[in-house]
């Protein structure tokens, strides 16, 4: 298994560096002066003096300035951002990192809680806080340092900050409250049984408290199951929504952490929280499968609000606190949509001296049951909004609405007419011939938001607890005529930094790569998620067990996915046993080996590429717990646990979901062991990084007896084929490196004659084989045949979805004709490693696993086919990574970009006896160069920091 990392920091901002004012007090002369007089910047010759790179993108945790982080020794991150005129090759030589208690401290250069001094290393990545033990609701204040390797410091950073959460179970004084009823006495409440839908009207909290007193610093810690949203004062506090993100309710409960400090005021203060059903109280009961639910929504919630004169007060949710059912949130479910009755809207809810009649005590319930854990990802928030492009009218008081992208979210309305009128608003990824709605691949999702009007002129109408997957909206029972004005679409997913772009010549490319950007990031729920618009959204491990390292290319993933590899830990049974989905809430426990594999395969990824060793740590307990469980499923060195096969082959028919022809399955039995074995490789290699010797012996012998049984099972050695010979049969092999060597070329060959004579030069693999088909193939020297299927129009491939309109990558290769029970239009599975092999191979970023996290970055780009240029761009670890090439008739250009604190290997594409040159010299002359020798047509050099230009002949 190839590795690979890389982290993202988010946006680096070059930073203008700031002197203390006492340097240039004191050294302003005469002709300082004069020069400053006439526009000269000062801050150039401070820069002159120290070092030619600034530390920026301060992070805590991955986070950038995160409220109530879940630990007490949380690890700090920076880039180095180097100044316009740095010579190549610079290198971090030391850091010295402060944290302070306060911002005023902070600003002396006072680290009362943190001083590390000056540390010799080149590290700016996850460095472990050594200060003082932090408690619970600490605040820091952080700024850090470098010196370059002349000696020669940066300026401070910005000052970054985090804050402590609870940390102790003790920590809540604060009870769970709700409703363990349908509706309050004497309302209507929602609907609770049925096979289907399980819809709850909004529960509605509120609580007063006075604040007599300065206030010093007040902060929230709340967790409101399933989704909640805050109020104090009648303002929304945070941007977050569908918050708190989804986990194993029994084991873990996130909480989230709020400053409110400037929120509070003196006198009376409301505090309003509204909770929603979420998952919590499951959507379902039995369809399409079993669902678990987890009881009524409930809250928690505690406020410490600290005084000036140092005293402090609790403000927590207990039975004091008031409810109602009766509120405009009449249901709410994610797969069926909102029902919002502005005429119930309560005036005033959550502002002081609110009316309370009507309202009830809440009740003390039971608590869910899990730890309660700090939310440490990125939270889901509106990322962007887009108008509709088009409006039609099939037929009377029916509108159709286009966004012209297939997106996740839900609709803004702007609406005016008549008390009691209820405007329809229902979802579709794509329409039938007649215009209207296509719904059936929805299954038994509603996807409808209903509004009712209190008719009192411009009403603005968004859900809160619901969000679907669609690029077309029908609007009925409006009141007159709509116009492009009346809707405008709120994208909702995981707000992840993005992490880099590619492009190239061929346009085709340039939109499947845009239709997979859209799809990733939909599907982004605090997990990832299988589909955003049916009744499913699960987080499918198999779907992004290898596919999940392209998706580091796209985002900053490394949060995201080190809570998710805590959902597989926390939905693991006693036994070992690891489901299919996590969080389980469709309890799936089926023991193959694939899908839960990606509780082996994703730490490693996190290695890889963010150089992040602590998801492994953490994890590896449970990883190993996993592999000796199935490890009682082996039988003669053959693992025959299989439920999904190569899940979603391209069908022969086209109305299809599963192929029935033999030809196109792969054993599942050789799946099974082919990827139970690169499990027992991975195994060992972690056991390896923690020195765990005797561990990682074990696995070694594991892979080998694996190994063995695998080629003495399956490999045919005078056909040169494992199997029946399908494509995913060769790929996994070859890509595991499980084929013998002297039968390499021939299991390639074999590979080669099935896409080129069978499949004619399309992809014949499913979710399993499509992880690693676009690598092997060009591991193995045929680039340009991945490029051949990578740029396909025709079916299957991801050319055809385009085609057909596709603006995300469909479930199935055939998902234009296929059965509806199953042909989601936004899944991500059959990416597969499109996205690692356009940025590894077409562009050339590669991460080096023996150098994790970038410090080694592989720059060996793939001119193939009729491309003319390739661009992409990576915001690692260490910062931005470019690469940029094209070619002409003068030969092959290429502008590569290596950032501080890294070596980069370039393989310079070259016609054998011609000279690579850089800026126009001889490569081998050039400052910050060293020439390593020719590796077959590519001239290899060793890169420092800095940017580069070459060019070749090819
Ligand atoms: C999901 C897939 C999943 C598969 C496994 C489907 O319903 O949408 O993403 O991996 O089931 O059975």
């Amino acid at each position: 298994m190839t590795g690979g990392h890389r982290a993202d920091l988010a946006a680096n901002r070059a930073m203008a560096l700031r002197p203390p004012a006492r340097f240039w007090m004191r050294g302003l002369t005469l002709s300082g002066l004069l020069m400053l007089l006439a526009g000269f910047n000062p801050e150039a010759v401070l820069a002159s003096s120290s070092a030619r790179f600034e530390p920026s993108s301060l992070r805590c945790e991955y986070l950038r300035d995160p409220m109530g982080i879940g630990m007490g020794r949380p690890r700090l991150s920076w880039i180095l951002q180097p100044s316009h005129t740095a010579p190549r090759g610079q290198k971090q030589r030391a850091y010295e990192i402060l944290v302070a208690s306060s911002a005023r401290l902070l600003a002396h250069n006072q680290g009362d809680l943190w001083q590390s001094g000056r540390i010799e290393s080149d590290q700016t990545s996850q460095i472990l806080y050594h200060g003082k033990p932090l408690g619970s609701e600490q605040e820091c204040f952080w700024k850090v340092r470098s010196w370059d390797e002349s000696g020669k410091a940066s300026g401070w950073s910005e000052a970054g900050r985090w804050t402590v959460g609870l940390l102790s179970p003790s920590d809540w004084q604060a009870k769970w409250i709700g409703l363990d009823e349908k509706a309050a006495p004497g309302t209507p409440g929602g609907s609770m049984g049925g096979p289907e839908a399980r819809r709850l009207a909004a529960r509605w909290l509120r609580k007063e408290y006075r604040c007599d007193k300065q206030v010093r610093r007040a902060m929230i810690y709340m967790a409101g199951l399933g989704l909640s949203e805050l109020y104090l004062n009648g303002k929304k506090i945070g941007d977050e929504v569908l918050s708190p993100a989804l986990s194993e309710y029994a084991k873990r409960v996130f909480y989230v952490s709020h400053d409110v400090t400037k929120d509070l005021k003196t006198g009376d203060n409301a505090i309003g929280v509204v909770l929603g059903n979420g998952r919590f109280f499951a959507p379902r009961g039995k369809v399409p499968t079993d669902t678990r639910g987890f009881g009524f929504p409930k809250l928690l919630f505690q406020m410490r609000v600290e005084y000036a004169d140092g005293s402090s007060v609790l403000v927590v949710s207990d039975a004091s606190w008031k409810l109602t059912t009766n509120g405009p949130i009449r249901a709410n479910s994610e797969y069926d949509g909102e029902e919002y009755d502005a005429r119930m809207e309560l005036a005033h809810w959550n502002t002081a001296g609110c009316d309370e009649s009507g309202w009830v005590s809440a009740q003390v319930v039971e608590a869910p049951g899990g730890v309660l854990d700090a939310s440490m990802i990125d939270p889901i928030r509106v990322t962007q909004k887009i108008r509709p492009a088009t409006l039609t009218q099939p037929s009377p008081g029916v509108w159709i609405f286009d966004f012209g992208q297939n997106l996740v979210g839900w609709c803004r309305l702007k609406v005016s007419g008549p008390r009691g009128m209820t405007v329809s608003l229902r979802h579709a990824e794509t329409l039938k011939s007649d215009g209207t709605l296509y719904l059936d691949n929805i299954r038994s999702a509603k996807v409808t938001d209903l509004y009712t009007l209190k008719g009192e002129g411009r009403e603005v109408y968004e859900p809160r607890f619901t969000y679907h997957g669609f690029r077309y909206v029908e609007v009925t029972g409006f009141p007159g005529t709509p116009t492009l004005e009346t809707l405008e679409a709120q994208v909702v997913n995981d707000d992840v930094a993005g992490a880099g772009e590619f492009t190239c010549s061929n346009p085709l490319l340039n939109r499947i790569y845009s239709n997979v950007v859209w799809g990733v990031r939909g599907n982004y729920r605090s997990i990832p998620t299988d589909c955003p618009q049916r009744d499913e959204r699960q987080g499918w491990l198999g779907d992004r067990s290898a596919e999940s390292k392209g998706e580091t290319f796209l985002f900053n993933t490394a949060a995201l996915y080190a809570k998710w590899v805590q959902d597989m830990a926390d939905a693991q049974k006693a036994s070992g046993s690891v489901p299919d989905v996590c969080p389980a809430y469709w309890p799936i426990y089926s023991d193959n080996v694939t899908w839960p594999s990606s509780t082996v395969i994703i730490p490693g990824t996190l290695h890889a590429q963010y150089g992040d060793l602590a998801v492994i740590e953490r994890h590896y307990d449970s990883a190993r717990k996993w592999m000796g469980y199935m490890a009682g499923f082996v039988t003669n060195g053959i693992i025959a646990r299989d439920s999904y096969g190569d899940w979603c082959v391209p069908p022969e028919d086209p109305k299809l979901i599963h192929s029935n022809d033999p030809n196109r399955k792969t054993d599942p039995a050789l799946i099974a062991t082919a990827y139970f074995c690169a499990d027992a490789m991975l195994m060992a290699h972690y056991a390896s990084l923690l020195g765990k010797e005797a561990d990682a012996q074990h696995f070694q012998t594991q892979a080998a007896t694996l190994k063995q049984a695998f080629n003495r099972e399956f490999l045919d050695e005078r056909k040169g084929q494992y199997a029946n010979g399908s494509q995913t049969s060769c790929v996994l092999p070859l890509a595991f490196g499980l084929v013998p060597e002297e039968q390499r070329a021939k299991v390639f060959q074999h590979l080669l004659d099935k896409i080129e004579n069978e499949s004619h030069g399309h992809i014949g693999t499913g979710l399993i084989g499509g992880q690693w088909l676009m690598r092997a193939l060009t591991d193995n020297g045929r680039a340009d045949v991945a490029y051949e299927m990578a740029t396909q129009k025709t079916y299957p491939s991801w050319g055809y979805m385009a085609e057909h309109g596709a603006t995300t990558i469909w479930e199935l290769w055939n998902g234009n004709t296929a059965d509806p029970a199953m042909n989601s239009g936004n899944h991500v599975m059959l990416v597969g490693d499109l996205i690692i092999w356009l940025n590894e191979c077409l562009a050339g970023i590669q991460g080096d696993p023996a150098q994790p996290g970038f410090k080694h970055i592989i720059l060996r780009p793939e001119p193939v086919g009729d491309l003319k240029f390739a661009r992409a761009t990576h915001q690692s670890p260490r910062g931005l990574i470019a690469s940029s090439w094209s070619r002409d008739d003068r030969g092959f250009h290429w502008e590569i970009t290596v950032p501080v604190n890294a070596i980069g290997t370039a393989y310079v594409p070259t016609k054998p006896g011609t000279e690579v040159t850089e800026r126009s010299r001889p490569a081998q002359q050039a400052r910050g160069i060293t020439f390593k020798g020719l590796d077959g047509g590519r001239a290899v050099f060793e890169l420092g920091s800095g940017t580069y230009h070459f060019d070749s002949k090819l």
